[in-house]
């Protein structure tokens, strides 16, 4: 796992680099899109880069992780919508091309099970951008996910209602109470694993993923075992780090070739 420690713009610039290199030597690549405000400022700039650079997504195809259970389709904080207000409507990236978990799906289990046929039919995630909760989730997989599990219906925890209650005029009774997400099994089959997290609120959450065990309990300590994992976080949310000044001198030191 490769800890990045920056500014969070130079963060930005750093995520936006791998999706377009990789977007670049592949135009057909498989993204994994998260929601949530920590992929805001990479997807602004690689919309930026679209309109000004000439960075094509036509051929792209793109993965949502989650998905709230039963947001009616105009619902602007349905995953789907918000992805493609923030992102993708921006782009020359065909709205077909983009798929998200059924959230009104009849036959839930039918339509997880689909899901990852559809995923392992496209190939494979290529990137797949992750923010972290503070209660240590990624994608919608709360504390006690299997860190074996695949797509699936989970019940949001308290925590992570009441932090996304902002997308929500501030209720909590808006928010749904269910949710389907990419399971933790899926997700470390992503060839490259790219999480961004800012700020202090998220930093005991960090704590766990790069220097705790790996454990249920705190769901994106799975990144540990993979292969190609890199974490991006501002110096509030590395805070809490013991091995800050590691992370950083291996950064700085960096082959040029090597990339992220
Ligand atoms: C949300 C999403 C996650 C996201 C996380 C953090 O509930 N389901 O995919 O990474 O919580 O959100 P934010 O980036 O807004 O802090």
């Amino acid at each position: 796992m490769e800890v990045v420690i920056l500014p969070p713009e130079d963060l930005a610039m750093e995520a936006a680099n791998v999706v377009e290199i990789q977007l670049r030597r592949n135009p057909s690549s498989v993204l994994g899109l998260a929601t949530g405000s920590s992929p805001l400022a990479i997807y602004q700039e690689l919309v930026r880069r679209h309109r000004e650079e000439g960075l094509s997504f036509a051929q792209a195809r793109g993965f949502l992780l989650d998905e709230y259970v039963g947001l009616a389709p105009e619902h602007p904080q349905r995953y789907r919508n918000v992805i493609a207000e923030e992102f993708s409507d921006h782009l020359d990236w065909p709205a077909e091309r983009i798929q998200a978990p059924d959230g009104l799906a009849q036959d839930v289990p039918g339509a997880c099970a689909q899901y990852e046929r559809d995923i392992k039919a496209a190939g494979g995630v290529d990137i797949q951008l992750l923010g972290i909760g503070t209660d240590g989730h990624i994608g919608f997989n709360e504390p006690g996910s299997s860190l074996a599990s695949r797509t699936r219906i989970k019940s949001l925890a308290a925590q992570t209602r009441k932090d996304n209650a902002r997308f929500f005029d501030g209720d909590l009774e808006q928010v749904p109470r269910h949710c389907l997400t990419q399971g933790l099994g899926t997700i470390s089959q992503a060839r490259h694993l790219l999480l961004v997290a800012t700020g202090e609120q998220k930093a005991t959450a960090v704590r766990h993923l790069v220097e705790g065990p790996v454990s249920a309990r705190w769901p994106a300590t799975v990144m540990q075992w993979h292969r190609h994992a890199t974490v991006l976080i501002d110096e509030a949310a590395a805070s809490e780090l013991e091995l800050t000044e590691y992370y950083k001198q291996t950064y700085a030191s960096k082959p040029a070739w090597q990339g992220l």
